[in-house]
Parts: C-alpha cells; sequence; structure tokens
C-alpha cells in the first residue's frame, strides 16, 4: 500500500511532459480509461503550458482535475504531481504494466538517457528501466541533433522504446483524429494491448481509392506532373 492506493500490476504510468503533440497523451488516457484501465498520470509545467497552447485545455497541477481525461470511461486517472516523490510509481515495489512519456521533450529525454532523476516523471521511467518494465519514450522535435540521437541510443540500450511521434500516411486519413489514433494505437500495440484505433497495412485501405480520392489525385497530377513521374 502507499498514497496510490492498492498496488495493481495492471496500472499503466502516462506521464506528459513539453513536447509538442498534447492531443497524443489526451487521447491516450481517454481510450486507455474507455477500456477500463487504470492510468498513473503525472505532468510537468512544460506540459501544462502545451494542452492550453495547443489544445485551449487548462490543466492545474494542483489541484488536478482529472475530469478531462476521463472522459465516460470505466477505467480511472491517479494523479501525481510531478514533484512528489512519494508516490508509488516512484518505487520498483510498486507494479505496473508499464509506462508512456508522451510527448517526451528532448529535455527529459536527455534527463533519463542520463540516469537524472530530480522529478517523478524521471524517477518512474528509471524504475522502469532498472525493473525491465516497457518504457514507451515519444519524442518529437525536428531537425534532430547529434544529442538528441546519442540521447535515444542510449535509452534504447537501456531496453526503452523510442516510438517517435511521426504518424503513418498509408492509412489515407482524414482527419487530424486519424493521425491522432494511429500514433496512440503503436502506442497501444507496444504496450500490447488490442486494438483498432488505426486501419493496419494489408487491411483493403492500403490498395482501393474512392472516387473523391481519384478525383484528387487526378487533379494534383494535372498541376504538378512531376509528382506522378514514373508511376
Ligand atoms: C508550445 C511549445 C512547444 C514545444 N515543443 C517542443 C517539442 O516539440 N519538443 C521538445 O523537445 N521541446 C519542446 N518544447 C520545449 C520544452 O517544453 C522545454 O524544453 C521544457 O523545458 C521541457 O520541460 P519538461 O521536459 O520538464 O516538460 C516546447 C515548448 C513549448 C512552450
Amino acid at each position: 500500500m502507499n498514497r496510490s492506493g492498492s498496488a495493481n500490476p495492471a496500472d499503466l504510468v502516462v506521464a506528459m511532459t513539453g513536447g509538442s503533440g498534447a492531443p497524443y497523451a489526451v487521447r491516450l488516457v481517454r481510450v486507455l480509461c474507455r477500456m477500463g484501465r487504470t492510468v498513473q498520470v503525472s505532468l510537468t509545467p512544460s506540459a501544462a503550458q502545451v494542452l492550453r497552447d495547443e489544445m485551449d485545455l487548462e490543466v492545474a497541477l494542483e489541484p488536478f482535475d482529472p475530469a478531462p481525461f476521463q472522459e465516460h470511461g470505466p477505467g480511472r486517472v491517479i494523479y501525481h504531481h510531478y514533484q512528489d516523490l512519494h508516490a508509488g510509481i516512484a518505487s520498483g515495489s510498486f507494479p505496473t504494466a508499464g509506462m508512456v512519456i508522451v510527448p517526451c521533450s528532448m529535455s527529459t529525454l536527455g534527463a533519463i538517457a542520463g540516469g537524472i532523476t530530480t522529478n517523478l516523471i524521471t524517477r518512474a521511467a528509471d524504475v522502469h528501466l532498472k525493473e525491465r518494465r516497457k518504457l514507451i519514450l515519444v519524442p518529437r522535435e525536428t531537425p534532430l541533433s547529434l544529442i538528441h540521437l546519442q540521447n535515444m541510443v542510449r535509452v534504447t540500450r537501456a531496453g526503452a522504446v523510442v516510438l517517435p511521434a511521426m504518424p503513418g500516411w498509408y492509412h489515407r486519413p482524414r482527419r487530424i483524429e486519424d493521425l491522432i489514433d494511429f500514433l496512440v494505437g503503436r502506442i497501444c500495440d507496444q504496450l500490447g494491448i488490442a486494438n483498432a484505433l488505426a486501419p493496419r497495412w494489408g487491411d483493403e485501405f492500403a490498395t482501393t481509392l474512392d472516387q473523391t480520392q481519384w478525383d484528387a489525385a487526378a487533379d494534383l497530377e494535372a498541376t504538378h506532373p512531376e509528382l506522378f513521374e514514373g508511376t
């Protein structure tokens, strides 16, 4: 037992830091809650800033209101202030089914790569690595410096999965939500959570175009024939 209630090995940790891509995090927590999972959530002040900038979502770190994340799902959000190193997830004795940092800023990535654990999020990530549990980091930056790349190599060697916020386009997204779900689906895949958030390669979508798409392609070819050379 600890301040987070009874330890449950099915709990998932989702942390948000100040990288761009707040909608991915919100969608992930909502999806997990809808699936009935308990999600241990923490976020940095920069993450709260990005939630405001990108989604007009006002999220206070203290007191925290889980409502925007929890929606109507049967699951629940257990919140921890990012400086609360007494939280259960700061200890390896608190079992979890894995941790995702989404978005993962290059600053937080660098701290994890360097073993620097001065807040709950970097400490929990360090715990997941030492306990050989799943740690998924979702960075977003472009272009990448050698420091970014080397930090990604270091955390990968230590056992983390670097899953950059790079949605694919082969499922022919029509809405921004399709791009978000593509990425959230890949995160769920890594967590071993069955999902149908996005079509998969090999599904029929990849080989068929509807009339609107054919028309759009024809228009594009008329205005930019160079794009179609060799096709
Ligand atoms: C609107 C906004 C977007 C940002 N986007 C990124 C980003 O995509 N990637 C990144 O590494 N940092 C980004 N930053 C910078 C980080 O928020 C900053 O480095 C911060 O210190 C990270 O702190 P944290 O890791 O404690 O959240 C962004 C900042 C703001 C305000």
